[in-house]
């Protein structure tokens, strides 16, 4: 589905049912920054681990790494972030409003006198653009004076890079190999908005795959590419809403020498937008952090007896907007057969549903609520759980179709004679009988693809 209002209406069932709600809201809320709630969290903790299980569990030429923050001022110097990290902005002198220079809403030509203000309509009173960075600051220790400045990081690839020979010595690996971490970042984004899509605190996961300059690194390049792409439609995103977009010469990061995003179809007004970068960034952070910090980062070659800086091939991809994507690829409205209402329903894959299976009851009365009960708990054990004995059995089914719950199992008059319980699958709405002892090797099975 790919309505224009569909972000709307996630907006609103995210907050309804416990997904995501707006931060601060008590206080009026906090500009794009959001908090994810009971729902949410299992929902992106789930993402995160098939991301982590991908890249770093299932190989073993990727170590992983979970790296600070707050790190050295001189990184952020290194990697170009405190110089290049800009987007260049116009104020308005009459409203105080802000502006991105190529806010096509802006009429005229800013520090100029027809240049009109978008906000309070107000013809020159914008300034000329001035250079503004996305970097947020605040102060380390006592004293708030510039020797103090760190900054959050906007990136968590930095974290990667002074700790590769770290990571590189206690692990013994070879060239090529990869260094992963799933990790916040910040940026004090100008135009943030479209729900989780951009938003100044966010979380990204990130690799960096370390390969000899002199072996052939653009096939490591597409490899990478390939891989993620493969990723993704493991989530169970739309193929038809996927699509690579190579960046040009005009669009490459500072650091970059090729770059192609991965895109996903957000529909409405977004359209297709970038949900992964994979960037080959030769050896420039490798050889910069060398430089500013004085220290040899040099990986060297046991077999050859070659010294040299690793390129890299980079993957990022925001655990925020993957999620926010799974949403969107997931949410229908439908009929549904010989019903006269229809059902709102989140078609998660499984594997990221944030409850695996609703535990019905079908009347609250003839020990059906006591055999549920011992099922559920049973069933915890090994995944989420929601049980559920109120209202008719239809609203108990629908109330968990709203928030992707894949599996429905009900206790009926049936169970208490023979031990066997209806299990409905959300998507085809077919119920099968099942054994009470084998529902949770039934639901593992469907999980493990
Ligand atoms: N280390 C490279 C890097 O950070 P990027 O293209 O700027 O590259 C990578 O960011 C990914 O991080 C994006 O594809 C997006 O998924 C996510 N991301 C970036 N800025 C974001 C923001 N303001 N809000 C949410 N996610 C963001």
């Amino acid at each position: 589905m790919s309505s224009p209002d569909v972000l709307e209406k996630l907006v609103s069932l995210c907050k309804r049912r416990g997904f995501i709600f707006q931060s601060s809201e008590i206080y009026g809320g906090t500009g794009s920054v959001w908090d994810y709630g009971p729902l949410g969290v299992e929902l992106k903790k789930n993402i995160k681990d098939r991301w982590w299980n991908a890249l770093v569990r299932m190989r073993d030429d990727i170590e992983g790494l979970d790296a600070a923050i707050l790190m050295h001022p001189k990184v952020w110097e290194a990697s170009g972030h405190v110089a290049g990290f800009t987007d260049p902005l116009v104020d308005c002198r009459n409203c105080k409003k802000r502006f991105r220079a190529d806010d096509a809403k802006i009429k005229g030509t800013p520090g100029t006198p027809d240049g009109q203000c978008p906000a309070c309509g107000t013809k020159g009173t914008l300034s000329e653009p001035r250079l503004f960075n996305l970097m947020f600051k605040t102060f380390m220790g006592p004293v708030e004076d510039s020797a103090a400045v760190v900054y959050l990081r906007p990136e968590t690839a930095q974290g990667i890079y002074v700790n590769f020979l770290n990571v590189q010595g206690s692990t013994r690996q070879k060239v090529p190999f990869g260094i992963a971490q799933i990790g916040k970042a910040f940026r004090n984004e100008i135009t943030p908005g479209n729900f989780i899509f951009r938003t100044r605190e966010f979380e990204q996961m990130e690799m960096q795959f370390f390969v000899d300059p002199e072996a052939d690194h653009m096939h490591w390049f597409e490899y990478w590419k390939a891989e993620r792409m493969q990723w993704h439609r493991s989530l169970g995103l739309d193929e038809a809403r996927l699509q690579y977009h190579a960046h040009s010469k005009e669009e490459l990061a500072h650091y970059a020498r090729v770059a192609f995003d991965i895109q996903f179809d957000f529909g409405g007004t977004l359209g297709f937008q970038e949900i992964e970068g994979v960037h080959h960034r030769g050896d420039f952070d490798l050889g910069r952090h060398q430089e500013f910090s004085g220290k040899k980062l040099e990986y060297i070659d046991q077999v050859s007896n070659r010294r040299y800086l690793p390129f890299v091939i980079e993957t990022s991809v925001g655990a925020d907007r993957t999620t926010l994507a799974a949403l969107v690829n997931a949410y229908r409205e439908e009929s549904v057969p010989g019903e006269t209402e229809g059902r709102t329903v989140l078609a998660l894959h499984p594997s990221l549903a944030p409850v695996k299976a609703g535990v019905f009851p079908l009347v609250k009365k003839d020990g059906m609520p006591e055999f549920a009960t011992k099922l559920a708990g049973e069933l915890r054990a090994r995944f989420p759980v929601f049980y559920d004995e109120s209202g008719a059995i239809g609203r108990r089914y629908r109330r968990q179709d709203e928030v992707g719950t894949p599996y429905c199992i009900t206790i009926d008059g049936q169970t208490t004679q023979d031990s066997t319980v209806t299990i409905r699958d959300r998507d085809t709405l077919q119920q099968e009988r099942v054994a009470a002892d084998r529902v949770g090797e039934w639901i593992a099975q469907r999980l493990a693809t």
